[in-house]
């Protein structure tokens, strides 16, 4: 069946302009001043959009859903957590493949797609995170870039016997990725400094939420852009570095391309609307608000966006990792390093990016779109099947009411943790239709689309 979105402002990263969309089946067919509904097939679903935006469907390119972490699992699955991305106008999501030091690169990557296969209702693709570096992880990892779709690879620099990767191996998988043509995105946190850190702020008896930020400080980060630039620069691989949390860190990153360095920067919806302050929240409160690289002092606030207004940081993203308040965040009421590290903030970053963005007055509309939908698709090989509207792309299409007001809430959060990162903060701005592939899958703020249906999104390596 054929969808009609009428009147509506079509936002790419570039253009602004008012047009009838016109889907057939899961692909854009026809975009024109006015389609004449008599040229389309009966049974046409038409949707009025005047006094609306158009959006491409927005991709995230930075989720985590099923993650074994910190001696628990993040709490959505494939359904709760991709339903929360369509409702909130995302309709391709980046999850990060995240096994343990001792599992294998092919069995991770079978346990996390067979999970989204079967519940994913977004479309989807994944970051395939290299925790062992050793022949046997070589030789998988090749043969999931060659066979299977994936075109970049995530280290850890942080999370010290957990998930972080040595220097020996760091240099190595950088030299692999520059031959193979994958992008290598990194957490960018100098795991000794913050192991040894936390080390001496619990034997002083600094043990709450406030001290998290204290433990892993900008320095930490901004040595971690660094030094993951320093190789890239030996090695001539392509890196982004992902929830890139404040301005020096982000300077590290410009000086390295102004160097012929290809970095990209990821900057996460938390660290842009969220400041320290809510770490140190009392009765424990705090550790709702705990995740890493920390939320920083609010100064660094307008230097990101700023960074966004320029275009030197390329993407936002969400960094959404759901853990509930009690059972999972309250495993570290005594000791602020057991803290499960994550917020929930899939379904409301783009709401978040036109209120505290747009409306503003930080960035405009088409960086909105650059950071949220086209930047993600280009870098990590989407484009233009994903991350803009025109004739031959996905008919994954955000018709968007900028003028709906209202708040955010964990009532109305499809995402399964029991608090909301966000409860009480206003929006201006809303998602009132949600397309997939040329469904209907959400309407104003609510998943109306099937169980599942998501698809995998394979990428090629960019061959650079
Ligand atoms: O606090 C965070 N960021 N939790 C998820 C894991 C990661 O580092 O991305
Ligand atoms: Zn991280
Ligand atoms: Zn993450």
């Amino acid at each position: 069946m054929g969808l009609l979105i009428r009147n509506g402002r079509v936002i790419t990263a570039t253009d602004d302009y008012v047009a009838d969309v016109y889907a057939e089946g899961e692909t854009i067919s026809r975009i024109e001043k006015a389609i004449d509904p008599k040229t389309l097939p009966p049974g046409t679903e038409t949707i009025d959009a005047k006094g609306k935006y158009v959006f491409p469907g927005f991709i995230d390119p930075h989720v985590h859903i099923y993650l074994p972490f910190m001696g628990t699992y993040a709490k959505d699955d494939h359904g709760s957590g991709t339903k929360a991305a369509l409702a909130g106008g995302t309709t391709t999501i980046i999850e990060m493949i995240c096994p343990g030091p001792n599992d294998e690169p092919a069995d991770a990557f079978e346990t996390w797609k067979s999970k989204a296969d079967a519940g994913a209702c977004s479309d989807f693709t994944f970051h395939m995170a290299v925790v062992r570096f050793d022949d046997l992880a070589k030789a998988q990892l090749r043969e999931l870039v060659g066979s299977h779709g994936v075109a970049s690879f995530k280290v850890f620099m942080a999370y010290k016997g957990a998930l972080d990767i040595n220097d020996e191996h760091l240099f190595d998988l950088l030299t692999m990725a520059k031959e193979m043509g994958v992008i290598t995105t990194a957490h960018c946190e100098n795991a000794e400094a913050v192991d040894a850190m936390q080390k001496r702020l619990l034997a002083e008896g600094r043990t709450s939420t406030e001290w998290h930020e204290r433990s892993r400080p900008r320095a930490v980060e901004a040595e971690g852009v660094h030094h993951l630039c320093t190789f890239a620069e030996l090695t001539g691989a392509h890196i982004y570095t992902v929830h890139t949390s404040n301005i020096a860190a982000v300077r590290n990153a410009i000086n390295a391309r102004l160097r012929g360095v290809d970095v990209w920067v990821e900057a996460v919806i938390p660290h842009l609307t969220l400041d320290a302050s809510y770490a140190e929240l009392p009765d424990f409160e705090g550790a709702k608000y705990l995740m890493s690289p920390p939320l920083r002092d609010k100064v660094e606030h307008e230097p990101l966006w700023a960074a966004l207004r320029g275009r030197e940081i390329s993407t936002i993203g969400t960094d959404h990792a759901p853990f509930d308040f009690k059972g999972q965040k309250d495993m570290g009421r005594d000791n602020f390093t057991l803290v499960p590290n994550g917020i929930p903030s899939v379904q409301e970053r783009i709401d978040l990016v036109h209120t505290y963005g747009v409306c503003a007055g930080r960035i405009n509309l088409h960086t909105m779109v650059d950071a949220c939908s086209t930047q993600p698709a280009r870098i990590f090989g989407m484009y233009p099947k994903k991350g803009t509207v025109a004739v031959g792309s996905d008919a994954d299409l955000v018709v968007y009411d900028p003028n709906d007001e209202g708040t955010f809430s964990v009532k109305t959060a499809l995402s399964q943790t029991d608090y909301s990162g966000y409860e009480g903060f206003t929006r201006k701005g809303k998602s009132s239709v949600v397309t997939l592939r040329g469904t209907v899958v959400a309407r104003d703020g609510k998943y109306v689309g099937p169980d599942g249906g998501g698809r995998y999104i394979p990428r090629e390596p960019t061959h650079f």
